[in-house]
């Protein structure tokens, strides 16, 4: 743990006393020199620059949250080490890169271009701005400015978030609570999947409405060549893992036509992510930590010692209020556990016998380990000499012996596809329900009446 010794080097307060200088009246006639006035009163006193300091940097402010953050992942994880210096990693996962594509000066847009037959996504940094773990600058972007206490309150992002996942032809943005969910949801959104197999290597972005409209159609099928013209199938294959956002707003999947209608729940449009993730703390739950759960991340899934303070004041949950044992909160998360199950299921069908499926018990390897029965991580087993060396299926795309030695990958059509799509945002939004739960609800509801229309 490391904390920032602050050395505070002002002098005291700064005492500016006015000095009244008196004017004499004088005579057409100069006269000898009157009498001096008498001194005129001290002047108020200065402002003391320390007080101003002050409304910050005090045992209950910067001190205490700048504790709380030791406990957020934003502190602790390692992803903006790891993914610095990557122009299209660094708006998300460091600090000025965030600040670089949040500063509208810089005009960073969600928008794909197409230039010499190539496809590129524009929501990127640039070199010089693509490093920095996470601070409080990071979302306090003003911190220092003015060095008054309304520093704090301006934050990096609070703007309408054109979605990257849809190249900015979707738009989140949550006004309750002076929009500051737009802040977190800048991050928290999935990344756009890519079109990466030939004759559309150019990459533009998989079209997702037509995954929607078309689901028997063929997405892929190893039986009959290379026919994918869209994602190759491999062990990563997926929307990147802020799916929070997408699903909380309700705004990211494949919505497929079926019994059940799209819509949100309350949460989407009266509750922000502070009121819950921020809300006062329990343990080293709540505040600066953002955590909902008082346990370290690897006991995540299995700690039942919930921080419900957010959820429990008078214009929400008050009345009636929500604990870890309350059916409200049981039923949501258990409910949509066993659609998630059920989904996966069908999913693992299309395999003839051996799941398609990942599984991953191990909750330092695994982000969701213990949100579905079986510990899915929403990856799919198909061999990677790197990524996944003990997979299963064959990469359509790979070579060497070892991979030609696989079974060949089954063949997916737009309604697996996009069920698959919707496992993973379902699974990695990670509250099993609690974000948003009709739409997660009809999302795999409407996915499994899909697969089963297409026999699994
Ligand atoms: C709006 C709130 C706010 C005000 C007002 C404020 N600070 Fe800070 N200050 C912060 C925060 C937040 C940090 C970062 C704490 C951390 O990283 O743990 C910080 C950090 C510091 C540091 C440590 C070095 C650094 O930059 O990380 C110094 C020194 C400092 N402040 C001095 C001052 C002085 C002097 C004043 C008044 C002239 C002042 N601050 C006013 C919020 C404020
Ligand atoms: C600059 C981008 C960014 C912003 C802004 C941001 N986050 Fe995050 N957040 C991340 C990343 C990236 C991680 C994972 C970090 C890692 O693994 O190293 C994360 C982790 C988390 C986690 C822990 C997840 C886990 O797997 O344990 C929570 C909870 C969270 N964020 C909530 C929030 C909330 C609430 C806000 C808004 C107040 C917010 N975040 C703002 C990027 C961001
Ligand atoms: C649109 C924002 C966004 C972009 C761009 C992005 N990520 Fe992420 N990434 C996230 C968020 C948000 C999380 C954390 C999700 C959570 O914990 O719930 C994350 C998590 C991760 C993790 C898992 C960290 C862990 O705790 O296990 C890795 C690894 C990662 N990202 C790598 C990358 C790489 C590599 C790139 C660039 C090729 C990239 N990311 C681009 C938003 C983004
Ligand atoms: C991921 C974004 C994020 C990061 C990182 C972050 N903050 Fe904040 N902070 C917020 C938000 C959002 C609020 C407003 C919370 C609310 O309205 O409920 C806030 C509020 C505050 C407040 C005011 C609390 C109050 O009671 O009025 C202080 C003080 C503060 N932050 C200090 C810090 C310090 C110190 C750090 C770094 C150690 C830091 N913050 C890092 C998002 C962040
Ligand atoms: C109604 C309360 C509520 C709101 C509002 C809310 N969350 Fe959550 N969030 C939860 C719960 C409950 C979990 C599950 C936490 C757990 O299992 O430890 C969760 C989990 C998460 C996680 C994964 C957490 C982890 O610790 O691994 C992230 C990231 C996250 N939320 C981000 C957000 C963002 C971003 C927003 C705003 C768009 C938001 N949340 C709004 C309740 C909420």
């Amino acid at each position: 743990m490391k904390r920032k010794i602050y050395s505070i080097l002002l002098t005291g307060g700064l005492l500016l006393s006015t000095v009244v200088m008196l004017s004499l009246t004088s005579c057409n006639k100069t006269g000898p020199a009157g009498a001096a006035g008498r001194d005129g009163a001290n002047g108020a006193d200065g402002v003391s620059t320390t007080e101003a300091c002050k409304a910050c940097h005090n045992p209950a402010m910067v001190d205490q949250k700048a504790e709380e953050y030791t406990m957020a992942k934003h502190s602790w994880g390692t992803a903006a080490f790891t993914e610095s210096g990557n122009n299209s990693c660094a708006p998300c996962h460091s600090q000025e890169g965030f600040r670089y594509v949040c500063d509208p000066a810089n005009g960073v847009s969600a928008a794909w271009t197409y230039a010499g037959g190539v496809w590129t996504n524009g929501y990127a940094t640039v070199d010089g701005h693509n490093m920095g773990t996470y601070g409080c600058q990071t979302c306090h972007t003003a911190l220092h400015t003015t060095y008054g206490a309304s520093d704090l309150t301006v934050f990096t992002n609070t703007a309408p978030v054109a979605m990257t996942m849809w190249g900015g032809a979707k738009t989140i943005d949550l006004q309750q609570d002076g929009a500051k969910s737009n802040l977190c949801i800048k991050c928290h959104q999935p990344r756009p999947l890519q079109c990466n197999v030939s004759p559309t290597s150019g990459g533009r972005l998989l079209n997702y409405d037509s995954i929607r409209q078309f689901p028997t159609l063929i997405f892929y099928d190893s039986t009959t060549g290379a026919v994918n013209k869209y994602v190759k199938p491999s062990y990563r294959m997926h929307t990147h893992y802020g799916a929070v956002g997408a699903i909380y707003a309700g705004k990211g999947a494949i919505e497929f036509t079926g019994t059940l209608a799209y819509g949100n729940s309350a949460h989407t449009s009266v509750a922000s992510c502070q009121d819950c993730h921020m809300a006062p703390m329990t343990g080293r739950a709540g505040g600066h930590s953002f955590n909902m759960r008082n346990a370290y991340e690897s006991s995540l899934s299995a700690s039942t010692t919930w921080n419900f303070n957010g959820c429990n004041v008078a214009a929400c949950h008050g009345d009636d209020p929500l604990s870890a044992t309350h059916a409200k909160f049981v039923n949501c998360r258990s409910g949509i556990k066993t659609l998630l199950d059920q989904l996966a299921t069908k999913i693992n069908a299309c395999g003839g016998g051996h799941d398609i499926l990942t599984k991953q018990t191990d909750p330092t390897l695994n982000l969701w380990a213990g949100i579905t029965t079986n510990s899915y991580d929403g990856y799919l087993d198909i061999y990677s000499s790197s990524t996944n060396a003990t997979g299963y299926w064959r990469d359509p795309y790979g070579s060497g012996a070892t991979n030609a030695a696989k079974p060949k990958f089954p063949k997916l059509t737009f309604g697996q596809m996009g069920s698959i799509m919707n496992f993973q945002l379902c699974l990695r939004e990670y509250s099993l329900g609690v974000h948003n739960h009709d739409y997660v609800e009809a999302l795999l509801t409407n996915s499994i009446a899909v697969l089963t229309a297409q026999g699994f």
